[in-house]
Formats: structure tokens, sequence, C-alpha cells
């Protein structure tokens, strides 16, 4: 009996990985003995059943009694999170315990989440699918878990963002997919949307709709790595961090930052931005990090004296030839003056003459360690 409670433990181990040699194929036949499917091969139209543990099916049939209750077979349940990672699944599992609070499904091969796989799950609130190999999302599919708080889809093939999301939802991840474009209404009726990530997608600024933000609260988004050629205009008012790093935005404009004036933190590293239009960087007076290197910038930004809380500017690797005595800092006596010193501004790696800076265009940083100028830094 211990063996074979045992043997049962080393395959859930093993599961990521298919079987091979005569013996554990001997094993895996008696476990599944009244299924004929081949394991080795990705079984296309076996849509229903997961490559090692058929969950239609009775897990132990040869069992006499129910050894793990209400646990999907080779996953690991307690504390109300159920680990059901690495194990090479094609479906999400049935007989998950319905109090389940947290659920992990990475790393598995799972293409399609149907209308019924969370039915009754009314407590989830986490929900890991990050790593499968995901293209439909059926738009009932989360209809039965209104409290979901935290949902994980990175690293799949989602064209788009899933229909019906929960409005609880606080957390939205769908890194590395294929989505161009977020529909009207995508986020209809969420208000505690904190964070958005969705770089590495094919997306574009058509690709978003005007409304697909309307009425809904979101404070972090990064949409990084993916096609966007200017500043989106449409998302949320509500937003503190804005991440827009990798893309291909050539310009900012004077219109791009106005909706967003509670803006905290701008990332916009890595563009192709040659200016920064005078006057769009006062539409977030708040801000207190801004990147923008790895650009084309041929002077420092008009308007950093006037942002007052500004903290964080990085400018290197940009083709900045000459930095004016009142680029970063407010004139003595100024009627806007900074509330917090400079803590870090870089200019490495820009063809300036580093031996013509004033030492009084940096007056108002907090100490010389918070000045990267030189090419010591790659
Ligand atoms: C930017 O605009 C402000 C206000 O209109 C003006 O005072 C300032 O001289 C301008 N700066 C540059 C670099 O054009
Ligand atoms: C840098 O700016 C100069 C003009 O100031 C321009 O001729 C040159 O092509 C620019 N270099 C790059 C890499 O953009």
């Amino acid at each position: 009996m211990k063996e074979l409670f045992f043997l049962l433990l080393l395959l859930a181990l093993g599961a990521a990985k298919p079987f091979s040699g005569p013996a554990s194929l001997a094993l895996k036949n008696m476990m599944l003995q009244d299924t004929d499917e081949d394991d080795d091969d990705e079984d296309e139209d076996d849509e229903d059943d997961n490559s090692l543990f058929p969950t239609r099916q009775p897990i132990m049939p040869f069992f006499p009694f129910d050894l793990f209750p209400s646990c999907p077979f080779g996953c690991q349940c307690y504390s109300r999170v159920v680990h059901c990672s690495d194990l090479g699944l094609t479906s999400v599992p049935s007989n998950i315990p319905f109090d389940t609070r947290m659920m992990d499904l990475q790393n598995n091969r799972i293409k399609e989440i149907k209308e019924n796989d969370f039915r009754g799950l009314t407590s989830l609130y986490g929900l890991i699918l990050n790593n499968n190999k995901l293209t439909k999302i059926h738009p009932k599919a989360f209809l039965p878990v209104p409290k979901l708080r935290r949902l994980y889809l990175s690293h799949n093939l989602l064209t788009e963002i899933p229909a019906n999301l929960p409005k609880a939802l606080a957390e939205l991840r769908i890194h590395d997919n294929k989505v161009k474009k977020i529909q009207k209404e995508a986020f209809k009726g969420m208000t505690a949307l904190h964070v958005l990530e969705m770089s590495a997608n094919p997306l574009d600024n058509d690709g978003i709709d005007p409304a697909a933000f309307e009425g809904v609260t979101v404070f972090h988004i990064r949409i990084a790595d993916a096609k966007l050629t200017s500043v989106p205009k449409g998302l949320p008012s509500s937003l503190l961090e804005l991440h827009l790093d990798d893309n291909k935005i050539s310009t900012v404009e004077l219109e791009d930052f106005k909706r967003y004036k509670d803006l905290q933190r701008l990332g916009l590293g890595n563009n192709k931005i040659k200016d920064v239009e005078n006057g769009s960087l006062a539409n977030i007076p708040r801000v207190r990090e801004i990147h923008l290197e790895r650009n084309k910038l041929r002077k420092v930004p008009p308007g950093l004296p006037d942002l007052k809380y500004l903290q964080i500017i990085f400018l290197h690797h940009n083709n900045i030839t000459k930095v004016g005595v009142n680029d970063f800092c407010p004139l003595a006596g100024a009627a806007r003056k900074k509330k917090s010193l400079y803590s870090a501004i870089s200019l490495f790696n820009n063809p300036v003459k580093y031996w013509e800076l004033q030492p009084a265009a940096f007056r108002c940083v907090l100490s010389p360690l918070s000045l990267q100028l030189g090419n010591f830094r790659k």
C-alpha cells in the first residue's frame, strides 16, 4: 500500500516529461488501462483529456476508496491553494475544490478555457495560467468567478483581451501574447484594476479603441515592446504609472499627456523620440520619474525646471550636444520652486562635451553622486 502511494507520488513528480522506456510504459499502461491514448504525441483531437491524467475518467478505477478527496490528480491542494503547474495538462482539470482561492496552472499545454472550466469556484481570487498554449477563452468562462482579483495569462497565444472579465479584477497580466487590439469596453465596469501589464504584444495605436477604457480606473499600465508609434491618448485618466519602453514612438506632442494629470512615473526608454514638445510635460506636474534613455533627443526636454517633484530623469544614450544652465533647475526666485531635489540625472553616452557643462546647471541635485555623466556606465 505504502509502495503504491510513493509510486503515484513519483509519477506525479515526473509528469512534466513524457515517460519513456519499457518499464515506465508498462506502468503507464497500468495507470491508464482503460484508455488507449498515446501521450508521447500531442493529441490534437483529444480536447477534453489531459495528456497523462484523463480528467473525465475515474482516476484510479482499481482503487477501493478516494485517497485524495477533491484534488485533481497530480496537483497539490492545501490551504485553499491548488498547485497544478508543470503537469503537461491540456485542459483545466475538473474536481477542483469549490473553496479554492488560488489556482496555479502555469507551464502546462492548455489550449482553451471552456465555458464551465471554473464553474462553482465562487471563492477564486487568483488564477495563474502563464505559459500555456491558450488561443481561446470562452466569453462566459469568468462568469462563475466574480471574486477573481488576479489573472495571469502571460506567455500564451491569445489574440484579444478576454471578454467579460470579472469586475473585481485588480491585476491583469497578458504579457507576450498575440493581442493586436484592445476592443471597445474591454474593461467595462472595472473600478479597481490597479495593474494592466500587456507588453510584448503586436499592439499598435490604432488597435486601442478610444472607448476601451471608458469609466475604468487603472493605476499602472505597461505596454512595452509593442508597435506603438505615439503615446496612446485614450488610456484612463487615473494613471499613476505609464510604461511604454521599447516601442517606436518618434515624438512627444503637446497633447500627449493631457489626460494623465496624476502621472508619477513615465517610461519612454528605447524609442525613437527626437523631440519633446515644449509644454507637453507641463501636463504632468506631479511626475517624479521620467525615463527617456536610448532615444534620439538632441536637447534636454524643455519644461523640466517646472516639474517640482521630478527626482529621476534618464537621458543617457541620446544625441544631446549641449546642456544649458537652466535646463534642469528653476531660476533662483522662480515662482515654481523645486519640492524634491534630483536623486538621479543620467547623461552619459551623449555627444555633449562634458568639460563644458556648468556646475550651476545641477544646482538642484541632491549630491554629486546623483549625476551620471561619463561613459563609465554602459
Ligand atoms: C516653453 O514654453 C514656455 C511657456 O510658453 C516658454 O516660457 C519657454 O521659453 C519655452 N521654452 C522653450 C525652450 O522654447
Ligand atoms: C545627431 O544629431 C545630429 C545633428 O545635431 C545629426 O546630424 C545626427 O544624424 C544625429 N545622430 C543620430 C544618431 O541621430
